[in-house]
């Protein structure tokens, strides 16, 4: 099927504008997501389930390969993705409220590079939306794999009330997450990886994890994990700082690395603004990962994320010390088989 997509029906989806081609992808999945026969397929085609399971953070999941966050953004083809092959999927970035993002075009493929780059600005529907759909149609209790919510700061609101929109999003998702994951790394909303500074990330973390904390009091059968999602582009000193905060507010996890806005080899001639994914991130990502879990003694847990394009690429990443994984760009070049295929590598190796 690797092959099948690759000479067939990415030549097609890759005439098409990249986010226009993304939209229908989505719409298709939302659609078979939607039909049991269809799903069923999908699961026989593409459903991936590891050798051993990992139990993290309280949650069990049926293989270390997840979708990154930004591929769903409003948590609409869940169903269809879940039965692709991944063992846990992020949903997101969502707002409380829907905001359409930047001015298009803000998605650009680079297949020679195995890349992409992307300005999209948290174009979502908005907290309530993701709530009612995922509801809908993957509600808690019967789910096969765990569901992470992605929430991030809305380009209205000051950067000084941005734990507000954490705080709300997360107040309107919470019984519908299975863990929450802040973004304050995203390079495509002004100002917001500027919360990664260590006194206002502390603000923010603490506020968060007091919220979990006493949601947790009132649905005790319902913990929720917070983790933190970092740039790559973070200096050794401010990761520092970052795992200082992490650790000293009890979060559950990190995931690294978001986009870059650095233009490594090739890229220093491309003049696109927006955060780089896929082949040029792998390394630096993984260097991040490595530093994280060096600093830490291995005490936080990471989800590695960025450039995994194939077997020694993931495993790359679990050897520096993440206890999972994260695609987007790689599912993009590789189809809808790729979860599987990293699996069984994985396994195998
Ligand atoms: C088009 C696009 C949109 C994205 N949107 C989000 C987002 O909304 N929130 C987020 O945390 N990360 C977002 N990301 C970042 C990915 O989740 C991931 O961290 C990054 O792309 C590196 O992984 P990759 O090299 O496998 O793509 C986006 C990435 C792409 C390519």
């Amino acid at each position: 099927m690797g092959r099948f997509y690759q000479t067939a029906i990415r030549p097609i989806l890759f005439k098409m504008d990249p986010e226009v081609a993304h939209e229908r992808a989505i719409a298709a999945l939302r659609l078979a997501g939607q039909m049991a026969p269809a799903r069923g397929l999908i699961q026989a085609l593409f459903g991936a389930q590891a050798r051993h399971p990992t139990e993290l953070f309280g949650l069990r999941f049926p293989n270390r390969v997840g979708l990154a966050a930004g591929m769903d953004k409003n948590g609409e083809a869940v169903p269809a993705l879940a039965a692709m092959g991944f063992g846990f999927l992020e949903v997101g970035t969502v707002t409380p409220k829907g905001q359409p993002g930047n001015p298009k075009p803000r998605m650009f493929r680079y297949p020679a590079e195995h890349a992409l780059i992307n300005r999209m600005g948290f174009n979502n529907k908005g907290a309530d939306f993701m709530a009612w759909k995922l509801g809908k149609s993957y509600p808690r209790g019967g789910r096969k794999v765990p569901i992470g919510v992605n929430i991030g700061k809305a380009k209205a609101t000051p950067l000084e009330e941005a734990v507000l929109d954490y705080q709300a999003s997360f107040r309107i998702l919470a019984s519908h997450a299975d863990f929450f994951v802040l973004n304050v790394s995203s390079p495509n909303t002004q100002g917001l990886r500027d919360l990664q500074e260590k006194e206002k990330l502390a603000e923010i973390c603490r506020l968060l994890k007091l919220e979990a904390d006493a949601y947790t009091r009132k649905h005790p059968d319902h913990e929720l994990p917070v983790l933190l999602k970092i740039a790559p582009d973070c200096s050794w000193e401010q990761i520092e700082d970052i795992l200082e905060v992490l650790l000293a507010v009890r979060f559950s996890g990190i995931i690294a690395t978001n986009t870059t806005i650095a233009r490594p080899g090739v890229f220093s001639s491309v003049h696109q603004a927006g955060g780089l994914s896929g082949a040029p991130l792998t390394d630096r990502a993984t260097d991040v990962i490595r530093f994280i879990h060096d600093e830490t003694g291995g005490k936080l847990p990471i989800i590695g994320v960025g450039g995994i394009m194939d077997i020694d690429s993931a495993k790359a990443k679990l050897d520096a010390g993440a206890s999972l994984i994260q695609v987007y760009t790689g599912f993009v070049y590789g189809g809808p088989g790729f979860a599987k295929f990293l699996v069984r590598g994985l396994d195998r190796s």
